[in-house]
């Protein structure tokens, strides 16, 4: 019964639904404000806070040449990480939870869309800050 009347919400907020299985890279770039007083990307893209965030979706942690990262995240790319989607979103949702000690302050984004859509946004840049 409850999951039947889950499914009823659900149907009842399409938008909503459809945004948690595929964020929405307009409301995403809105959403980036928010990261870019620290990262940049695109293609004039540089090092600032933290490091610049193309192709970072499938990219291996801590990989961007030349940035001094945090002990958890240099671990992480020793173990093969990579920032697939659904790790992009734990870390988004809390970064000092995945990665204990990280250098990125940030509290996180709360909502599933939100991580959604900035997911959705990112994944448009490639490695070259082109956008596909
Ligand atoms: C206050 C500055 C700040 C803000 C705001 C911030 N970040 Fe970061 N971010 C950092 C720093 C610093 C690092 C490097 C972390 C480390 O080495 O532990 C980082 C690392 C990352 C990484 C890992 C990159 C890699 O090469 O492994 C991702 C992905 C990321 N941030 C995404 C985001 C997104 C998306 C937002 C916005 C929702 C955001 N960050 C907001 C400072 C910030």
């Amino acid at each position: 019964m409850k999951r039947f009347a889950l499914a009823a919400t659900l149907l009842a907020l399409p938008g909503l639904a459809s945004a948690q299985q595929k964020g929405d890279p307009a409301k995403g770039e809105q959403i980036f404000k928010t990261c870019n007083i620290c990262h940049s990307v695109g293609l004039d893209a540089k090092v600032k806070v933290g490091p610049p965030l193309n192709g970072v979706v499938g990219r291996p942690w801590g990989s961007w040449p030349g940035y001094t990262y945090s002990k958890g995240l240099e671990e992480g790319k020793a173990q093969g990480k990579v920032w697939d989607e659904a790790t992009l979103d734990k870390w988004l949702s809390g970064p000092r939870a995945l990665v204990p000690g990280t250098k990125m302050i940030f509290p996180g984004l709360k909502q599933p869309e939100q991580r959604a859509d900035v997911i959705a946004y990112l994944k448009q840049f490639d490695i070259k800050g082109n956008k596909k």
